[in-house]
């Protein structure tokens, strides 16, 4: 079965074509990032607008790369949620409008999970179910149990600040280009910062928060450490600020399948490309870590179309009346209020 699959949920437009949840065909995705890095965060009204002009050549030139016609599409597949309202509105309706004209199925898919399926991607990985999930993007922390592609749990979430939006926030502190993620990331991990500057630990209420997170005093403390200390090393801050972030994701993963006595550990989106958080998780024996290939983290059609191939290929009668789902605000909503 060959999907066509659209992702336009927040700055990226982004269409693939996946063969039978596993193979992508081809994939193609325009990242905003030129349009918005002015704004240091995500503007939903030119995300939106953007999609409206990119999603039609984007779809040909996917279509034309896997050498395949409008034809040879059994289903579409699209994300429903979460994501800013605008930008969903703008995949939901080609995709409905594709599926009605070409008589194909609808399938809806949620974002957040998808993530989690990229790791199932252009690999022959056995799914065994259950799994914990670690999901960690610029809008969302998350402890899940995903017990089936139907059935997630979400178990622990941020109280505050995404650990994506923190190293951000950081990454600006330190006149970093945005989005910061992947420059902190590149500067921690030079060679010869093994000097720790003092930053605290994110502890939470051992019973009642066992499994959630808080960035916000984190990000807080990076930026009294820098008006205290102007002439800091960036490569030691980046580096005591990224084993901070990320040891206690570390932390409360491994905590979580102690607890549910599950052996299998999937880590997903944009911060799942993190050098350190790979390094770490990956030592340990105890049980078995799962990452997408690294051009798979961050936003893509290609999660859509794989976890698509597994859930419901819902008729015309049952997509005309449907729509996008509420939005949940995320950090690139945050950050536009600020501004
Ligand atoms: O999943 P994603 O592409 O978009 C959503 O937020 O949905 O995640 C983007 C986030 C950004 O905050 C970016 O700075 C962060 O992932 N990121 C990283 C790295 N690469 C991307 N954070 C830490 N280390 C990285 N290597
Ligand atoms: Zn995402």
């Amino acid at each position: 079965m060959i999907i066509l699959a659209i992702e336009t949920s927040c700055d990226e437009t982004s269409i693939a074509l996946v063969k039978n949840g596993r193979e992508v065909l081809a994939i193609k995705t325009y990242s905003q990032l030129a349009e918005h890095e002015v704004f240091y965060g995500v503007v939903p009204e030119i995300a939106s607008r953007m999609h409206v002009e990119i999603i039609f050549p984007l779809i040909e030139k996917t279509l034309k790369k896997a050498q395949l016609h409008f034809g040879d599409i059994d289903a579409i597949a699209v994300t429903q949620e979460p994501g800013l309202a605008g930008s969903l509105l703008v995949g939901f309706t080609i995709a409905k409008t594709l599926a009605y004209t070409l008589q194909k199925p609808l399938i809806l898919v949620n974002h957040l999970w998808a993530h989690f399926y990229a790791v199932f991607l252009e690999n022959h990985l056995s799914v065994t179910f259950p799994y914990v999930g670690l999901l960690v993007s610029g809008g969302h922390t998350l402890l899940t149990v995903i017990n089936s592609w139907s059935d997630i749990r979400i178990l622990g979430s941020t109280i505050d600040d995404s650990v994506g939006e923190a190293y951000d926030k950081v990454a600006k502190m330190m006149n970093l280009p945005y989005p910061g993620g992947v420059n902190v990331d590149n500067l921690a991990s030079k060679q010869g910062c093994k000097e720790v500057y003092p930053l605290p630990n994110m502890l939470l209420n051992y019973e009642k928060d066992r499994y959630n997170f808080s960035y916000s005093g984190l990000k807080t403390a990076v930026k009294r450490f820098i008006e205290k200390k102007p002439d800091y090393n960036p490569e030691y801050l980046a580096y005591s600020f990224q084993k901070k972030a990320i040891d206690i994701l570390v932390e409360k993963s491994l905590l979580l399948c102690k607890d549910k006595n599950i052996n299998s550990l999937l880590v997903a989106g944009g911060v799942a490309s993190n050098t350190y958080l790979r390094k770490e998780l990956l030592k340990t024996k105890k049980i078995n870590v799962y990452f997408p290939e690294i051009r798979f983290c961050s936003d893509n059609a290609g999660m859509i179309g794989g976890l698509g191939y597994h859930l419901p290929k819902l008729s015309q009668k049952e997509y005309l009346h449907l729509d996008i789902k509420d939005k949940i605000i995320t950090y690139q909503d945050k950050q536009n209020l600020r501004t």
